[in-house]
Protein backbone atom coordinates (compact mmCIF):
# COMPACT_ATOMS: atom_id res chain seq x y z
CA UNK A 1 0.00 0.00 0.00
CA UNK A 2 1.18 3.42 -1.00
CA UNK A 3 -0.25 6.06 0.78
CA UNK A 4 -0.71 9.98 -0.85
CA UNK A 5 0.81 11.60 -3.87
CA UNK A 6 -2.50 11.22 -5.54
CA UNK A 7 -3.38 12.29 -9.62
CA UNK A 8 -4.84 14.80 -9.44
CA UNK A 9 -6.96 15.43 -13.57
CA UNK A 10 -9.61 18.20 -14.76
CA UNK A 11 -12.79 16.89 -16.18
CA UNK A 12 -15.37 19.19 -17.27
CA UNK A 13 -18.08 16.64 -18.05
CA UNK A 14 -21.28 17.58 -16.18
CA UNK A 15 -21.57 15.89 -12.35
CA UNK A 16 -24.22 13.59 -13.53
CA UNK A 17 -22.35 12.59 -16.26
CA UNK A 18 -19.42 11.91 -14.56
CA UNK A 19 -18.60 8.11 -14.80
CA UNK A 20 -16.91 7.63 -11.01
CA UNK A 21 -17.04 5.11 -8.11
CA UNK A 22 -17.49 8.43 -5.53
CA UNK A 23 -18.68 11.73 -6.92
CA UNK A 24 -18.55 14.22 -4.04
CA UNK A 25 -20.92 17.15 -3.86
CA UNK A 26 -21.52 19.63 -1.05
CA UNK A 27 -25.43 21.14 0.06
CA UNK A 28 -25.72 24.39 2.22
CA UNK A 29 -28.51 23.81 4.95
CA UNK A 30 -32.03 25.29 4.03
CA UNK A 31 -30.60 26.91 0.77
CA UNK A 32 -31.52 25.99 -2.95
CA UNK A 33 -29.45 23.20 -4.91
CA UNK A 34 -26.76 24.98 -6.42
CA UNK A 35 -24.00 23.64 -9.62
CA UNK A 36 -23.34 20.09 -9.33
CA UNK A 37 -26.19 19.39 -7.43
CA UNK A 38 -28.74 20.91 -8.87
CA UNK A 39 -27.49 18.80 -11.78
CA UNK A 40 -27.66 15.31 -10.13
CA UNK A 41 -31.08 16.88 -8.83
CA UNK A 42 -32.66 17.37 -12.61
CA UNK A 43 -30.71 14.17 -13.86
CA UNK A 44 -32.27 12.01 -10.89
CA UNK A 45 -35.37 13.42 -11.39
CA UNK A 46 -35.89 15.96 -8.35
CA UNK A 47 -34.21 12.35 -6.13
CA UNK A 48 -31.68 14.37 -4.40
CA UNK A 49 -34.24 17.64 -3.11
CA UNK A 50 -36.44 15.10 -2.36
CA UNK A 51 -33.90 13.31 -0.19
CA UNK A 52 -32.89 16.38 1.29
CA UNK A 53 -36.75 17.64 2.50
CA UNK A 54 -37.29 13.82 4.12
CA UNK A 55 -34.22 14.52 6.12
CA UNK A 56 -31.97 11.39 4.64
CA UNK A 57 -29.52 13.85 3.14
CA UNK A 58 -28.13 16.00 6.37
CA UNK A 59 -27.09 19.37 5.17
CA UNK A 60 -25.61 20.52 9.07
CA UNK A 61 -21.96 20.98 8.73
CA UNK A 62 -19.81 18.32 8.74
CA UNK A 63 -22.53 15.87 8.30
CA UNK A 64 -22.35 13.33 5.65
CA UNK A 65 -24.74 11.24 3.65
CA UNK A 66 -23.50 7.93 1.03
CA UNK A 67 -25.63 7.53 -1.87
CA UNK A 68 -25.80 4.48 -4.13
CA UNK A 69 -26.70 3.78 -7.62
CA UNK A 70 -29.14 6.96 -8.05
CA UNK A 71 -30.81 6.70 -10.85
CA UNK A 72 -29.97 9.24 -13.73
CA UNK A 73 -26.42 9.90 -12.91
CA UNK A 74 -23.42 7.88 -13.81
CA UNK A 75 -21.72 7.72 -10.64
CA UNK A 76 -21.77 4.22 -8.63
CA UNK A 77 -22.08 6.56 -5.35
CA UNK A 78 -22.45 10.11 -4.24
CA UNK A 79 -20.95 10.96 -0.99
CA UNK A 80 -23.12 14.49 -0.26
CA UNK A 81 -21.05 16.86 2.51
CA UNK A 82 -23.64 18.98 4.90
CA UNK A 83 -21.59 22.57 4.08
CA UNK A 84 -24.20 24.14 7.04
CA UNK A 85 -25.17 27.86 6.83
CA UNK A 86 -23.80 29.16 3.86
CA UNK A 87 -23.30 32.86 5.88
CA UNK A 88 -20.96 30.42 8.01
CA UNK A 89 -18.65 29.06 5.52
CA UNK A 90 -16.07 30.38 5.48
CA UNK A 91 -12.13 29.23 4.63
CA UNK A 92 -11.92 26.85 7.32
CA UNK A 93 -14.87 25.35 7.56
CA UNK A 94 -14.39 24.46 3.44
CA UNK A 95 -11.11 23.10 4.69
CA UNK A 96 -12.90 20.96 7.34
CA UNK A 97 -15.47 19.59 4.77
CA UNK A 98 -12.75 18.80 1.99
CA UNK A 99 -10.98 16.82 4.73
CA UNK A 100 -13.67 14.93 6.31
CA UNK A 101 -14.69 13.84 2.83
CA UNK A 102 -10.89 13.01 2.24
CA UNK A 103 -11.24 10.75 5.27
CA UNK A 104 -14.63 9.18 4.02
CA UNK A 105 -12.86 8.69 0.84
CA UNK A 106 -9.82 7.46 2.84
CA UNK A 107 -11.48 4.46 4.63
CA UNK A 108 -14.05 3.50 1.69
CA UNK A 109 -13.56 1.24 -1.08
CA UNK A 110 -13.53 3.86 -3.97
CA UNK A 111 -10.20 3.95 -5.44
CA UNK A 112 -11.01 7.19 -7.44
CA UNK A 113 -13.29 9.71 -6.55
CA UNK A 114 -14.50 13.33 -8.50
CA UNK A 115 -14.81 15.87 -6.20
CA UNK A 116 -17.19 19.26 -6.61
CA UNK A 117 -16.55 20.61 -3.40
CA UNK A 118 -14.92 23.37 -4.73
CA UNK A 119 -17.71 25.31 -6.29
CA UNK A 120 -19.31 25.62 -2.96
CA UNK A 121 -18.63 29.86 -2.17
CA UNK A 122 -16.38 30.56 0.82
CA UNK A 123 -17.26 34.36 0.44
CA UNK A 124 -13.70 35.28 0.48
CA UNK A 125 -12.04 33.05 -1.84
CA UNK A 126 -11.73 32.45 -5.44
CA UNK A 127 -12.57 29.05 -7.41
CA UNK A 128 -8.81 28.68 -7.89
CA UNK A 129 -8.14 28.82 -4.86
CA UNK A 130 -11.30 26.94 -3.46
CA UNK A 131 -9.97 24.10 -6.15
CA UNK A 132 -6.31 23.86 -4.66
CA UNK A 133 -7.03 23.93 -1.44
CA UNK A 134 -10.21 21.07 -1.78
CA UNK A 135 -7.49 19.11 -3.47
CA UNK A 136 -4.64 19.53 -1.15
CA UNK A 137 -7.21 18.89 1.87
CA UNK A 138 -8.38 15.52 0.40
CA UNK A 139 -4.95 14.70 -0.32
CA UNK A 140 -3.78 14.70 3.03
CA UNK A 141 -6.66 12.94 4.21
CA UNK A 142 -5.53 10.31 2.17
CA UNK A 143 -2.48 9.95 3.82
CA UNK A 144 -1.61 6.86 5.82
CA UNK A 145 1.12 5.87 7.95
CA UNK A 146 2.27 2.56 6.69
CA UNK A 147 6.35 2.84 7.33
CA UNK A 148 6.53 0.18 9.90
CA UNK A 149 3.29 -0.88 10.58
CA UNK A 150 1.42 -3.28 7.78
CA UNK A 151 -2.17 -2.24 6.60
CA UNK A 152 -4.22 -4.90 7.85
CA UNK A 153 -6.35 -7.36 5.00
CA UNK A 154 -9.83 -5.54 5.54
CA UNK A 155 -7.89 -2.35 5.11
CA UNK A 156 -8.84 -0.12 1.40
CA UNK A 157 -5.94 0.92 -0.25
CA UNK A 158 -5.85 4.82 -0.63
CA UNK A 159 -7.67 6.95 -3.50
CA UNK A 160 -4.90 6.68 -6.22
CA UNK A 161 -6.54 9.44 -8.20
CA UNK A 162 -9.28 12.09 -8.05
CA UNK A 163 -10.69 14.49 -10.78
CA UNK A 164 -12.25 17.37 -10.47
CA UNK A 165 -15.54 19.59 -12.36
CA UNK A 166 -13.22 22.63 -13.79
CA UNK A 167 -11.86 23.58 -17.29
CA UNK A 168 -8.27 24.00 -18.31
CA UNK A 169 -8.02 27.09 -17.25
CA UNK A 170 -7.52 25.93 -13.66
CA UNK A 171 -4.81 23.80 -14.48
CA UNK A 172 -2.27 25.69 -12.88
CA UNK A 173 -4.15 25.78 -9.64
CA UNK A 174 -3.69 22.00 -9.57
CA UNK A 175 -0.46 21.86 -10.69
CA UNK A 176 0.38 23.76 -7.06
CA UNK A 177 -2.09 21.68 -5.30
CA UNK A 178 0.31 19.01 -6.47
CA UNK A 179 3.32 20.33 -5.32
CA UNK A 180 1.77 21.43 -1.54
CA UNK A 181 0.15 18.31 -1.22
CA UNK A 182 3.40 17.10 -2.07
CA UNK A 183 5.62 19.03 0.92
CA UNK A 184 2.67 18.11 3.32
CA UNK A 185 3.28 14.06 2.37
CA UNK A 186 7.23 14.72 3.20
CA UNK A 187 7.20 16.03 5.99
CA UNK A 188 4.36 14.19 7.69
CA UNK A 189 6.39 10.92 6.50
CA UNK A 190 9.68 12.78 8.19
CA UNK A 191 7.59 13.82 11.19
CA UNK A 192 5.89 10.31 12.03
CA UNK A 193 9.06 7.96 11.33
CA UNK A 194 10.70 6.64 14.86
CA UNK A 195 13.84 8.25 16.16
CA UNK A 196 15.37 5.23 15.63
CA UNK A 197 14.78 5.62 11.74
CA UNK A 198 14.53 8.98 11.41
CA UNK A 199 18.00 10.16 12.23
CA UNK A 200 19.89 13.72 11.57
CA UNK A 201 21.61 11.39 8.66
CA UNK A 202 18.11 10.10 7.66
CA UNK A 203 17.24 13.49 7.21
CA UNK A 204 20.77 14.10 5.39
CA UNK A 205 19.85 11.31 3.02
CA UNK A 206 16.62 12.65 2.34
CA UNK A 207 17.73 15.65 1.36
CA UNK A 208 19.89 14.04 -0.99
CA UNK A 209 17.43 12.36 -2.37
CA UNK A 210 15.58 15.41 -3.69
CA UNK A 211 18.73 16.34 -5.10
CA UNK A 212 18.73 14.02 -7.58
CA UNK A 213 14.86 14.21 -8.14
CA UNK A 214 15.49 18.09 -9.09
CA UNK A 215 18.22 19.34 -11.63
CA UNK A 216 17.94 22.98 -10.13
CA UNK A 217 18.67 21.59 -6.25
CA UNK A 218 22.17 20.82 -4.71
CA UNK A 219 22.83 19.46 -1.40
CA UNK A 220 25.56 20.03 1.15
CA UNK A 221 25.99 18.42 4.43
CA UNK A 222 28.13 19.15 7.40
CA UNK A 223 29.10 16.63 9.87
CA UNK A 224 31.14 16.90 13.33
CA UNK A 225 34.47 18.00 11.78
CA UNK A 226 33.42 20.34 9.57
CA UNK A 227 30.77 22.15 12.06
CA UNK A 228 34.47 22.45 14.37
CA UNK A 229 35.64 24.19 11.49
CA UNK A 230 33.48 26.86 11.70
CA UNK A 231 32.97 27.21 15.24
CA UNK A 232 29.39 25.50 15.84
CA UNK A 233 30.31 24.97 19.39
CA UNK A 234 26.33 25.06 20.15
CA UNK A 235 25.06 22.86 18.15
CA UNK A 236 27.97 20.86 18.57
CA UNK A 237 27.27 20.72 22.41
CA UNK A 238 23.56 19.64 21.80
CA UNK A 239 24.95 16.59 19.18
CA UNK A 240 27.86 15.79 21.44
CA UNK A 241 25.84 13.00 23.77
CA UNK A 242 24.48 11.17 20.90
CA UNK A 243 26.07 8.61 18.74
CA UNK A 244 23.60 9.53 16.09
CA UNK A 245 26.01 12.18 15.33
CA UNK A 246 24.48 16.06 14.01
CA UNK A 247 24.51 17.34 10.52
CA UNK A 248 23.69 20.59 8.94
CA UNK A 249 22.14 20.14 6.15
CA UNK A 250 21.92 23.15 3.48
CA UNK A 251 19.94 22.64 0.15
CA UNK A 252 19.81 25.31 -2.26
CA UNK A 253 17.42 25.88 -4.98
CA UNK A 254 17.81 28.12 -7.95
CA UNK A 255 14.86 28.87 -9.70
CA UNK A 256 15.79 32.27 -11.54
CA UNK A 257 18.57 32.89 -13.94
CA UNK A 258 20.05 35.72 -11.85
CA UNK A 259 21.70 36.05 -8.06
CA UNK A 260 18.63 36.94 -6.93
CA UNK A 261 18.97 37.30 -2.78
CA UNK A 262 17.33 33.65 -1.64
CA UNK A 263 15.22 33.24 1.17
CA UNK A 264 16.65 31.31 3.53
CA UNK A 265 14.04 28.46 5.43
CA UNK A 266 15.73 27.04 9.23
CA UNK A 267 14.26 24.24 10.67
CA UNK A 268 15.16 22.66 14.24
CA UNK A 269 15.57 19.10 13.00
CA UNK A 270 15.86 17.36 16.73
CA UNK A 271 15.72 14.23 15.71
CA UNK A 272 14.99 13.08 19.45
CA UNK A 273 14.34 15.11 22.63
CA UNK A 274 15.42 13.32 25.75
CA UNK A 275 15.99 16.96 27.62
CA UNK A 276 19.79 15.20 28.06
CA UNK A 277 21.05 15.59 31.34
CA UNK A 278 18.13 18.25 31.95
CA UNK A 279 16.17 15.09 31.37
CA UNK A 280 12.64 15.44 30.59
CA UNK A 281 9.96 13.13 32.20
CA UNK A 282 9.39 9.25 31.05
CA UNK A 283 5.63 10.39 30.43
CA UNK A 284 5.08 11.20 26.62
CA UNK A 285 9.00 11.37 26.30
CA UNK A 286 8.35 8.99 22.99
CA UNK A 287 6.16 12.40 21.27
CA UNK A 288 9.62 14.46 20.92
CA UNK A 289 10.43 12.33 17.86
CA UNK A 290 7.98 15.14 16.46
CA UNK A 291 10.96 17.27 17.68
CA UNK A 292 12.24 17.49 14.16
CA UNK A 293 9.13 18.90 12.94
CA UNK A 294 10.13 22.12 11.81
CA UNK A 295 13.24 20.94 9.48
CA UNK A 296 10.78 18.35 8.49
CA UNK A 297 8.52 21.40 7.32
CA UNK A 298 11.13 23.76 6.03
CA UNK A 299 12.14 20.27 3.83
CA UNK A 300 8.73 19.76 2.86
CA UNK A 301 8.62 23.44 1.67
CA UNK A 302 11.59 22.89 -0.23
CA UNK A 303 10.01 20.03 -1.97
CA UNK A 304 7.23 21.70 -2.63
CA UNK A 305 9.09 24.69 -4.18
CA UNK A 306 11.01 21.97 -6.58
CA UNK A 307 7.95 20.27 -8.14
CA UNK A 308 6.17 23.63 -8.54
CA UNK A 309 9.85 25.20 -10.11
CA UNK A 310 8.69 28.15 -8.48
CA UNK A 311 10.81 31.24 -10.02
CA UNK A 312 12.63 31.92 -6.66
CA UNK A 313 15.99 31.21 -4.93
CA UNK A 314 15.88 29.15 -2.24
CA UNK A 315 17.76 27.59 0.55
CA UNK A 316 16.98 25.46 3.23
CA UNK A 317 19.13 24.86 6.04
CA UNK A 318 18.33 22.11 8.80
CA UNK A 319 20.20 21.91 12.18
CA UNK A 320 19.94 17.92 12.66
CA UNK A 321 21.04 16.57 16.30
CA UNK A 322 19.96 14.20 18.76
CA UNK A 323 19.65 15.62 22.39
CA UNK A 324 20.96 12.46 25.02
CA UNK A 325 22.00 12.47 27.92
CA UNK A 326 25.90 10.69 28.38
CA UNK A 327 28.84 10.83 29.97
CA UNK A 328 30.13 13.10 26.87
CA UNK A 329 27.05 15.20 26.72
CA UNK A 330 26.89 19.04 27.63
CA UNK A 331 25.56 19.69 31.09
CA UNK A 332 23.67 22.88 32.94
CA UNK A 333 26.64 25.05 33.55
CA UNK A 334 28.71 24.77 30.37
CA UNK A 335 29.34 27.37 28.93
CA UNK A 336 29.07 27.46 24.86
CA UNK A 337 30.85 30.31 21.96
CA UNK A 338 28.37 30.23 19.52
CA UNK A 339 29.31 30.46 16.12
CA UNK A 340 28.63 34.29 16.12
CA UNK A 341 30.97 34.92 18.92
CA UNK A 342 28.15 35.24 21.77
CA UNK A 343 28.93 33.44 24.45
CA UNK A 344 25.87 30.84 25.97
CA UNK A 345 25.68 29.65 29.67
CA UNK A 346 23.87 26.27 29.66
CA UNK A 347 21.02 26.39 32.84
CA UNK A 348 18.71 23.84 31.02
CA UNK A 349 19.80 20.96 28.64
CA UNK A 350 16.54 20.77 27.39
CA UNK A 351 16.68 24.13 26.01
CA UNK A 352 18.58 23.01 22.76
CA UNK A 353 16.14 23.95 19.88
CA UNK A 354 17.70 27.43 20.03
CA UNK A 355 21.47 26.33 20.49
CA UNK A 356 21.01 24.40 16.87
CA UNK A 357 19.06 27.08 15.80
CA UNK A 358 21.42 29.82 16.40
CA UNK A 359 24.54 28.47 15.10
CA UNK A 360 22.70 27.55 11.70
CA UNK A 361 21.03 31.16 11.43
CA UNK A 362 24.75 32.89 12.47
CA UNK A 363 25.37 30.25 8.92
CA UNK A 364 22.48 31.26 7.09
CA UNK A 365 24.06 35.11 6.76
CA UNK A 366 26.47 33.49 3.72
CA UNK A 367 23.63 33.34 1.55
CA UNK A 368 22.80 36.98 2.19
CA UNK A 369 19.27 35.91 2.61
CA UNK A 370 16.42 38.27 1.37
CA UNK A 371 14.56 37.16 4.56
CA UNK A 372 15.26 34.47 6.66
CA UNK A 373 12.45 31.96 8.36
CA UNK A 374 13.20 29.61 11.07
CA UNK A 375 10.84 27.10 12.00
CA UNK A 376 11.64 24.54 15.27
CA UNK A 377 9.11 22.97 17.92
CA UNK A 378 10.66 25.38 20.19
CA UNK A 379 8.53 25.70 23.28
CA UNK A 380 6.09 23.46 25.13
CA UNK A 381 4.55 27.01 26.33
CA UNK A 382 3.77 27.37 22.57
CA UNK A 383 1.36 24.67 22.63
CA UNK A 384 0.00 25.83 26.34
CA UNK A 385 -0.77 29.16 24.30
CA UNK A 386 -2.37 28.52 21.40
CA UNK A 387 -3.24 24.48 21.72
CA UNK A 388 -2.53 22.23 18.02
CA UNK A 389 -4.94 25.22 15.80
CA UNK A 390 -1.86 27.62 15.08
CA UNK A 391 1.45 28.11 15.20
CA UNK A 392 3.93 31.13 16.99
CA UNK A 393 4.51 33.69 14.40
CA UNK A 394 7.54 36.39 15.53
CA UNK A 395 9.31 39.21 14.05
CA UNK A 396 9.88 42.37 14.68
CA UNK A 397 9.74 43.11 10.86
CA UNK A 398 5.43 43.91 10.66
CA UNK A 399 5.48 43.44 6.79
CA UNK A 400 7.41 39.79 7.21
CA UNK A 401 5.22 38.72 10.09
CA UNK A 402 2.06 39.75 8.08
CA UNK A 403 3.18 37.79 4.83
CA UNK A 404 3.09 35.19 6.90
CA UNK A 405 0.03 35.23 8.84
CA UNK A 406 -1.45 36.54 5.11
CA UNK A 407 -0.28 32.75 3.96
CA UNK A 408 -1.12 30.75 6.62
CA UNK A 409 -4.50 32.17 5.95
CA UNK A 410 -4.50 31.29 2.66
CA UNK A 411 -3.74 27.89 3.68
CA UNK A 412 -5.93 27.33 6.01
CA UNK A 413 -2.05 26.79 8.01
CA UNK A 414 -2.82 29.38 10.45
CA UNK A 415 -0.32 31.68 12.48
CA UNK A 416 -1.01 33.97 15.39
CA UNK A 417 1.69 36.46 16.39
CA UNK A 418 3.48 37.06 19.72
CA UNK A 419 5.75 40.08 20.69
CA UNK A 420 9.43 40.13 20.37
CA UNK A 421 9.22 43.85 22.48
CA UNK A 422 12.83 44.59 23.94
CA UNK A 423 11.18 44.46 27.42
CA UNK A 424 11.37 40.35 27.30
CA UNK A 425 14.84 40.54 26.64
CA UNK A 426 16.37 41.35 30.07
CA UNK A 427 15.44 37.38 31.18
CA UNK A 428 18.00 36.04 29.30
CA UNK A 429 20.96 38.27 31.54
CA UNK A 430 23.51 35.66 32.84
CA UNK A 431 26.47 36.35 35.30
CA UNK A 432 28.67 34.25 33.21
CA UNK A 433 27.88 34.61 29.38
CA UNK A 434 26.38 36.65 27.07
CA UNK A 435 22.98 35.30 27.56
CA UNK A 436 21.72 32.23 29.56
CA UNK A 437 19.72 29.73 27.09
CA UNK A 438 16.52 29.96 29.17
CA UNK A 439 14.36 33.23 30.11
CA UNK A 440 12.38 31.67 33.20
CA UNK A 441 8.64 30.82 33.23
CA UNK A 442 7.31 34.03 32.35
CA UNK A 443 6.08 33.84 28.64
CA UNK A 444 8.80 30.85 27.36
CA UNK A 445 7.91 31.53 23.69
CA UNK A 446 8.93 34.59 23.77
CA UNK A 447 11.84 34.51 25.75
CA UNK A 448 13.00 31.57 23.46
CA UNK A 449 12.32 33.97 19.98
CA UNK A 450 14.78 36.76 21.65
CA UNK A 451 17.69 34.48 22.43
CA UNK A 452 17.15 33.62 18.44
CA UNK A 453 17.10 37.23 17.46
CA UNK A 454 19.98 37.52 18.87
CA UNK A 455 21.72 35.97 15.90
CA UNK A 456 19.58 37.50 13.16
CA UNK A 457 20.65 41.18 14.34
CA UNK A 458 20.58 42.62 10.91
CA UNK A 459 18.39 40.45 8.65
CA UNK A 460 14.50 40.68 7.83
CA UNK A 461 13.94 37.45 9.94
CA UNK A 462 10.55 35.47 11.28
CA UNK A 463 10.55 32.88 13.91
CA UNK A 464 7.59 30.33 13.47
CA UNK A 465 7.09 28.02 16.58
CA UNK A 466 5.30 24.94 15.34
CA UNK A 467 5.63 23.20 18.69
CA UNK A 468 1.50 22.53 18.52
CA UNK A 469 1.11 22.49 15.08
CA UNK A 470 2.78 20.14 13.53
CA UNK A 471 1.71 17.11 15.33
CA UNK A 472 -1.52 16.26 17.77
CA UNK A 473 -2.19 13.70 19.73
CA UNK A 474 -5.34 11.67 20.95
CA UNK A 475 -7.22 8.86 18.52
CA UNK A 476 -5.53 10.36 15.57
CA UNK A 477 -2.12 11.39 16.63
CA UNK A 478 0.38 11.81 14.78
CA UNK A 479 2.50 14.63 12.42
CA UNK A 480 0.29 17.07 10.64
CA UNK A 481 3.03 18.28 8.45
CA UNK A 482 2.52 22.22 8.76
CA UNK A 483 3.52 24.77 8.43
CA UNK A 484 3.95 23.27 4.86
CA UNK A 485 1.01 25.04 3.98
CA UNK A 486 1.86 28.77 5.49
CA UNK A 487 5.27 28.38 4.15
CA UNK A 488 4.57 27.11 0.48
CA UNK A 489 1.73 29.86 0.31
CA UNK A 490 4.24 31.72 1.56
CA UNK A 491 6.78 31.38 -1.12
CA UNK A 492 4.18 30.97 -3.67
CA UNK A 493 3.05 34.80 -2.77
CA UNK A 494 7.25 35.52 -3.06
CA UNK A 495 7.25 34.28 -6.74
CA UNK A 496 3.93 36.45 -7.84
N1 LIG B 1 11.18 20.31 22.08
C1 LIG B 1 10.90 20.99 23.28
C2 LIG B 1 9.64 21.83 23.21
C3 LIG B 1 8.34 21.07 23.17
C4 LIG B 1 7.81 20.58 24.35
C5 LIG B 1 7.66 20.92 22.00
C6 LIG B 1 6.60 19.92 24.32
C7 LIG B 1 6.45 20.25 21.97
C8 LIG B 1 5.91 19.77 23.15
C9 LIG B 1 12.06 21.91 23.64
O1 LIG B 1 13.31 21.48 23.27
C10 LIG B 1 12.05 22.06 25.11
O2 LIG B 1 12.27 21.09 25.78
N2 LIG B 1 11.79 23.27 25.58
C11 LIG B 1 11.72 23.53 26.97
C12 LIG B 1 12.39 24.85 27.19
C13 LIG B 1 12.62 25.16 28.64
C14 LIG B 1 13.65 24.22 29.22
C15 LIG B 1 13.08 26.59 28.75
C16 LIG B 1 10.26 23.58 27.38
O3 LIG B 1 9.44 24.06 26.60
O4 LIG B 1 9.95 23.07 28.45
MN1 LIG C 1 14.21 20.24 24.74
ZN1 LIG D 1 13.41 20.20 21.74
Amino acid sequence: MKSGIMKFTLNNKTAPQIDTECLVIGIFEDSPLQGSAAAVDRASDGALQKLVESGDIDTNWKHTTLLHGLAGVAAKRILVMGCGEPEKFGPVRFDTVCAKAGALLRDHAASEAHSCLHEMETGTRDADWRLRQSAVALDRANYKYTATKAPKAHDHDPLASLSFSAGDDMQAALVEAKGIAKGYICSRELGNLPPNICTPAYLANKAREIETAYENVSVEILKRKDMAKLKMSALLAVGQGSANGPRLIILTYKGTDDDSRPIVLVGKGITFDTGGISLKPGLHMEQMKFDMGGAASVIGAFEACADMQLPINLVTIVAAAENMPDGKAYRPGDVLTSMSGQTIEVLNTDAEGRLVLCDAMTYSQRFNPAALIDVATLTGACVITLGHHASAVMSKHDDLAEELLESGQEAVDRGWRLPLWEDYQSQLKSTFADMKNVGGMPAGSITAGCFLSRYAKDQRWAHIDCAGSTWKWGGDEGSTGRPVGLLTHYLINQAR
